[in-house]
């Protein structure tokens, strides 16, 4: 059976390939989209692909990944540093999850060294770009049978 993954995109990633190219690189959410659809084709696994730049929407997805989904990809983005919803959100799923930044938080700012997100999902990804989502994937396709 085909398993569903939800990867989850929390504020400012709608403006992947606009903002701060040079920490965050050059493609947008799009193109992430599209190379997680070809990996996701590889692996008998299909992605839905979320992005809000509201924390409560986001609560809401992973709640809703309770039932629908298989795993979760989640970029908290700046959420990842800030909220508690998350975090309980995040205990309340029994799915795998795996978090992806596209940048390495904990090379940068001091208020990026609090992570909310971190000490509640299966695995984390970090500083290696568009690959990490694609990864995280893999991860995923080797934790759901
Ligand atoms: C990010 C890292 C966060 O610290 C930041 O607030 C983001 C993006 C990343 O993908 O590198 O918005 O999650």
């Amino acid at each position: 059976m085909t398993r569903q993954i939800s990867c989850i995109n929390g504020p400012n990633l709608n403006l992947l390939g606009q903002r701060e190219p040079e920490i965050y690189g050059r493609l947008t959410l799009g193109d992430i989209e599209t190379l997680l659809n070809e990996e996701a084709a590889e692996l008998d696994m299909s992605v839905k692909m979320l992005q809000s730049n509201s924390e409560g929407q986001i609560v809401d997805w992973l709640q809703d990944a309770r039932t629908n989904a298989s795993g979760v990809i989640l970029n908290a983005a700046a959420y990842t540093h800030t909220s508690v919803a998350i975090h309980d959100a995040l205990k309340a799923l029994d799915v795998p999850v795996i978090e992806v930044h596209l940048s390495n938080p904990a090379a940068r700012d001091d208020f990026r060294q609090t992570n909310f997100v971190s000490p509640v999902v299966t695995g984390s990804i970090a500083g290696l770009g568009a690959a990490g989502y694609v990864l995280a994937l893999k991860a995923l396709a080797t934790l759901i049978p």
